[in-house]
């Protein structure tokens, strides 16, 4: 049988810096965690991301930078490539939405959709800056969101309620460069998508999609029943996708470029061809094109939940309006939003912690485990530092570090290190047998669906098993009259900490594998376990050498938590 085959697409970040806990949270850490798991189970994963470099939040970064654009992105290209590494995200590809395949391909969607009567060009009002002499399009201007009265929403979006806005809808606005509110409203020519002529088919197309969550299809059905409208994808902007014609400039849209939303999402299929071009032997096509076997492919989104209306509208609209055989979305996840303290994270105002300071605190996988663990799955989630010491402290630090160090520790001074031989197990390894065996397959089936913190709990849930178990069977005891009894006890010990090892990989992968070098088990660490239980506890040969690790999670202390407390505020700040 041929392995299973999993496309997984993380919401591509923006380009404008370093990302804050709260965007790993909601999208490329569980993508991640979901890629290394179905890896484990044996599929062929192709996990792709890129940083999103167009529009107006690279253009507002780079001038705030004092830099031209592509200078800018290329270096925090870079940045965010090089810190997605050290938080361990496996991807297969790190690409760029300013990539030429890319500009290709958007500029074959916007043909092919006009080919099909779906594009047309209209006069549109659009903010325009006397003071700056530019129009403003999306982030340029800034305002009171009309929906929910948050100041300020940006003209793209409100960041508080998540309405889609047009900038002229804003009250009171102003520009997001000069702050003037001596704007105009003027006459440009834009291209639009017309959304409305394919309304049947998106719902349609999520009517199909009954297994997405529930806050996926909420969003999606939101917009569907307040209707779609036809959506502008040009922009007044120097930096981005050039807009074409027949393969040439388009005739008045010399100085525009398309909307950044439009390129983005087409960005996962043009980074998957950055990454056949990179070498040899790779094949895009298979993972996209229906005709060419893509239907095979198991295609799993994962954002926040602000990108779910682009993702299950905008970008439907574009695979369905081009009638080619594109591969779309089975499963959509999305998060709601990690907040810091009351308030949100946010990148602007640089509140919160962000990845590169985050890792100059703790290793990766600490925030990975509190991250996962946390997880704003059903509702929004708050970062607090107390409840993130608490949390390290008690899973890591005294259930899975305390274990692992407590079993191994025994067999290095009672058994010289080695994996002993001798007795059989008896009633309590086969409760311990059956427990594990229900839980495995209770992770299993939560991590298949993507649900991080019922993963987590019942991953946690085993280590606290063999910590009970340990506790009962008591080796330490059983030693001093029935060597083989304790015996049974230290090899079903050892045997757990591999399993915990191969559990936790998806979660905190640079740990697991301390944990499995110690026990000898690098490789099983690659496989995720049955969920024979009896088996699992019954897998490492005896005879083998083993170490205990240095110590695998520090206790945060109280002075930490005072002084990051200090260092990155902690207060809420009002949003
Ligand atoms: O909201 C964001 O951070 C966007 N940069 C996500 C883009 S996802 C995709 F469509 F490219
Ligand atoms: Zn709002």
């Amino acid at each position: 049988m041929s392995r299973p085959r999993i496309l997984i697409t993380s919401a591509l970040p923006y380009i404008n810096g370093i990302k804050h806990l709260g965007n790993l949270a909601g999208s490329m850490l569980p993508a991640d965690v979901y890629a290394r798991f179905e890896r484990a189970r044996g599929a062929e994963v192709l996990y792709i991301c890129a940083t999103d470099e167009h529009g107006t939040p690279a253009e507002l970064a780079a001038a705030a930078a004092g830099q031209d654009v592509r200078t800018y992105c290329d270096e925090q290209h870079q940045l965010q490539k090089d810190i997605g590494q050290a938080f361990h995200l496996s991807f297969d590809w790190f690409g760029r939405s300013s990539s030429p395949e890319n500009r290709a391909l958007t500029q074959h969607f916007a043909e092919v959709l006009e080919n099909n009567g779906l594009i047309e060009e209209r006069t549109d009002q659009m903010i325009y800056s006397i003071d700056d002499g530019r129009f403003l399009p999306d982030r340029y201007v800034e305002g009171t969101c009309p929906v929910c009265s948050f100041r300020p929403a940006r003209g793209d979006q409100c960041d508080n309620c998540g309405s889609l806005l047009d900038p002229t809808e804003l009250i009171e606005p102003y520009s997001a460069v000069s702050k003037s509110t001596n704007l105009e409203v003027r006459d440009t020519r834009h291209l639009y998508v017309l959304q409305t002529k394919l309304q049947d088919r998106i719902r349609a197309f999520i009517d199909s999609k009954a297994d997405f969550p529930a806050l996926t299809r909420s969003i999606a059905y939101k917009h569907l029943d307040e209707g779609l409208i036809d959506r502008g994808i040009t922009r007044d902007l120097a930096w981005g996708v050039p807009v074409t014609r027949h393969g040439a400039p388009r005739p008045g849209f010399e100085t525009k470029v398309f909307y950044v939303w439009f390129d983005a999402p087409i960005e996962y299929i043009a980074a998957t061809q950055e990454w056949a071009n990179a070498a040899s032997g790779r094949d895009w096509a298979r993972w996209w094109r229906t005709d060419q076997g893509a239907d095979d492919v198991r295609y799993v989104q994962v954002m926040g939940k602000d990108n779910v209306a682009f993702h299950t509208v905008s970008f439907p609209a574009t695979l369905i309006g081009s009638e080619e055989p594109w591969k779309r979305v089975d499963m959509l996840k999305s998060f709601n939003w990690l907040n810091w303290y009351g308030g949100k994270f946010s990148t602007s105002n640089r509140r919160g912690v962000f990845m590169d300071a985050a890792l100059e605190l703790l290793p990766a996988d600490v925030w990975r485990w509190y991250l996962c663990a946390q997880s704003p799955e059903s509702g929004d989630s708050a970062f607090t530092w107390e409840a993130f010491q608490n949390l390290v402290n008690k899973d890591l630090a005294d259930v899975l570090g305390n274990f692992v160090n407590r079993i191994l520790k025994f067999t290095e001074t009672r058994f010289d290190g080695v994996i002993p031989e001798g007795g059989a197990p008896g009633p309590l390894e086969d409760k311990l047998a059956a427990d594990v065996s229900e839980r495995l397959a209770e992770m299993t089936t939560a991590m298949a669906g993507l649900e991080l913190r019922r993963s987590a709990q019942a991953l946690r849930s085993i280590w606290v098993l063999g910590n009970e178990y340990l506790t009962e069977a008591a080796p330490w005891t059983a030693i001093k009259t029935d060597r083989d009894r304790a015996a049974v006890v230290v090899r079903t010990g050892l045997n757990l900490v591999t399993l915990f090892a191969r559990l936790s990989a998806p979660f905190i992968p640079s740990t697991a594998s301390v944990i499995a070098h110690a026990v000898g088990d690098g490789e099983g660490l690659a496989v995720w376990p049955s969920m024979d239980g009896a088996m699992e506890l019954d897998r490492l040969p005896v005879g083998r050498p083993v170490k205990a690790p240095d110590v695998l999670f520090r206790k945060i202390e109280d002075a930490q938590v005072a002084e990051w407390t200090e260092r990155f505020g902690g207060a809420p700040t009002a949003a």
